[in-house]
């Protein structure tokens, strides 16, 4: 029997819509947990008028049943998480009993965003880009085994001299390697011990709560963040963020093993865009990457950043199935691409006047890449809020169809507007999802 768990994840660079595609799907699972990075993050859902742009909060909460967890390999900063919960519960939403964070997730403090704020803007460095929200440092940390855990968050003593002993050296390498005015630990740890009261409730051993609602005959959604190729390993190294984006990540984020993972869904745009810094093969240079990013509104939900642009890339969408096990893909922001008469698609990669769709491990192999394109027609006409697959134009079905067939995933679902309800769900993942709960 299948695991009653599915998986949702960004095939790209993040931002493919996952935060929307996790709200449509949530209806039908009793938890869903985030399993990977931190306010780095950013998913946008759009029910009518509201609008919820969540960060560290999964979004099925939005789902009055729907519980959500953080888990295990999340790294999250108490100060920032609380203004999340504040700001949510302002409108109007009631999470009061059914958000829960893991005790063993890492703590993000504010020495991780000084360090990273001054290595991003140092001399000489190798600029990544980041969301400068301390993501790096505190995993940096974790994987040094000198991180704070939530559990020990909740200590006052271990808290006070864990900042304080981590002041000290961080405050040290900032200023001699940087020249940063030092941060103040009593203070700090004023802020976090007042954080770490209100966050107490909240606390528990999540994996024990995932597993038992599983043990019950519950189902669990995992929500990523993220994106495949900014996965630590299997992404563009160095430009990536600091954790595991990738499916692999969800057992380990979460304590919930590998065989428990139902089957995988992973959420790919119509195009590509890509924020920050690192290779993307299929950037567009000219007036059509503006194009897209006007009518895909494509700047940052976190940072307001405009994202960069480029076409469907199907090496890597390839890549990204392989290194995911995806069996399902939902494609979204079909209703970009209405205006456009014809749509390049990247079929291949040339590197020193070969063609492979093997991707480059190393980022020079990855810039030196010269995508070989075939054309596809566009359909002119507005996709925009449909929610049938017949009433889709023909030239948008065969896109669809392209992208299938060539990346060797089934597409499940489509969107084609930012609202809930712009969505195409077809019969056969429909099936599939009700074979989860059933
Ligand atoms: P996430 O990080 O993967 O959750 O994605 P973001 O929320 O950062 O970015 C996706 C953006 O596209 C958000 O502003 C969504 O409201 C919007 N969006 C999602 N799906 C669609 C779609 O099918 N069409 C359009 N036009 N916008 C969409
Ligand atoms: P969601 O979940 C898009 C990018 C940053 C930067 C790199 C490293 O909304 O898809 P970090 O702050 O993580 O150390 O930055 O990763 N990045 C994202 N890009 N969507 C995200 O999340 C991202 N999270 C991190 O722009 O290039
Ligand atoms: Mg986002």
């Amino acid at each position: 029997m299948r695991a009653k768990t599915a998986e949702v994840l960004g095939a790209q660079w993040g931002d493919e819509g996952k935060g929307k595609i996790v709200d449509v799907l949530s209806e039908r699972f009793s938890a869903v947990a985030r399993y990977a990075g931190g306010h780095n993050a950013g998913h946008t859902v759009i029910i009518g008028e509201h609008k919820f742009v969540l960060q560290l909060i999964p979004c099925g909460v939005i789902r009055p049943n729907c519980m959500g967890v953080i888990g295990n390999g999340v790294v999250l900063d108490p100060i920032y998480f609380l203004d999340e919960i504040d700001r949510v519960r302002k409108t109007g939403l009631d999470i009061d009993g059914r958000l829960f964070v893991s005790n063993r997730a890492q703590v993000i403090l504010p020495y991780h965003r000084m360090i990273e704020l001054a290595a991003e803007t140092a001399p000489g460095r190798q600029k990544i880009g980041t969301t400068s929200k301390g993501i790096g440092p505190a995993y940096e940390d974790k994987m040094a085994r000198s991180g704070l855990r939530i559990i020990d968050l909740l200590n006052t003593s271990l808290l006070k001299t864990h900042i304080e002993a981590a002041c000290e050296e961080k405050n040290a390498i900032a200023h001699a390697l940087f020249g940063t005015d030092p941060l103040d630990p009593a203070k700090m740890y004023d802020d976090y011990a007042a954080a770490a009261e209100r966050m107490r409730p909240l606390v528990t051993d999540t994996g024990r709560l995932l597993n038992g609602i599983l043990a019950k005959g519950g189902s669990v959604m995992f929500e990523g963040a993220q994106g495949t190729m900014l996965d630590i390993d299997h992404g563009t190294y160095p430009y990536v963020t600091s954790s595991s984006a990738t499916a692999g990540g969800a057992s380990i984020g979460t304590g919930v093993g590998p065989t428990a993972i139902g089957t995988v869904i992973s959420v790919t745009k119509a195009y590509v865009t890509r924020v920050g810094g690192g290779p993307f093969p299929t950037e567009i240079h000219d007036a059509i990457g503006e194009q897209l990013r006007a009518r895909g509104n494509e700047y940052g939900a976190v940072t307001g950043r405009p994202r960069r642009c480029g076409w469907l890339d199907i090496p890597l969408l390839r890549y990204s199935n392989q290194v995911n096990s995806a069996e399902w893909l939902v494609v979204t922001k079909l209703d970009v691409l209405d205006e456009l008469e014809e749509i390049p698609v990247c079929i291949g990669y040339e590197i020193d006047g070969k063609v492979s769709d093997e991707i480059p491990a190393d980022v020079r192999g990855l810039e030196a890449i010269k995508p070989v394109y075939t054309t596809l027609k566009g359909w002119r006409q507005s996709t925009e809020g449909v929610a049938e697959y017949d009433k889709l134009p023909q030239a948008a079905r065969d896109y669809l169809a392209f992208q299938e067939r060539e990346s060797g995933a089934k597409i499940g679902m489509i969107s084609t507007g930012p609202d809930r309800d712009h969505t195409i769900v077809l019969p056969e993942f429909a099936a599939a999802l009700d074979g989860i709960n059933a």
